[in-house]
């Protein structure tokens, strides 16, 4: 049985790329040989991540991560059985925002994933996706 998640958590220290880069390119290897797929989003110091692949296999990644001192205030916004993955093709994309990012900040003005609903910060993150933001694909 396959699930997605969602969560949410604040960076610890400065949310540089090259730091999260580093972290993903040891997260991508796990990934894959664990048949996880998904996208980061990070920016404004919050990560937020879609995991998918079997609920074992999931859980078991999620509990690694919520251990991880690189953030804090993990929180699961959402869990989903699926049939069909959105992103089959990722071992785990990873979305940049910029601080002023036009998406969040005027579109979604009191944009705070802590308080939204799971659904809504998926279609964030699935519009975020979908909107041309630099998107990095783990290479194929
Ligand atoms: C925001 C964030 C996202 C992460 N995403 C993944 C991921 O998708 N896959 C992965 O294997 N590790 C990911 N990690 C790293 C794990 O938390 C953990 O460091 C890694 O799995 C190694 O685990 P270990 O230290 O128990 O060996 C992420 C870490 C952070 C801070």
């Amino acid at each position: 049985m396959q699930v997605r998640v969602l969560y949410v958590s604040r960076a610890v220290g400065p949310q540089t790329t090259t730091v999260t880069a580093s972290v993903l390119s040891t997260a991508r290897e796990y990934n894959r040989a664990n048949g996880i797929t998904g996208v980061l989003c990070q920016g404004q110091g919050l990560y937020l991540q879609v995991l998918e692949g079997e609920r074992s296999a999931v859980n078991a990644l999620y509990a690694r991560i919520v251990a991880d001192r690189r953030h804090r205030d993990v929180e699961m916004l959402h869990l989903e059985e699926i049939t069909r993955r959105r992103y089959p093709d990722w071992s785990m994309a990873h979305v940049v925002l910029s601080d002023d990012d036009p998406m969040i900040g005027m579109k979604h003005p009191e944009f705070d994933p802590y308080s939204a609903t799971g659904v809504f910060v998926l279609r964030l993150v699935d519009e975020l996706v979908a909107s041309g933001h630099r998107i990095e694909l783990p290479p194929a």
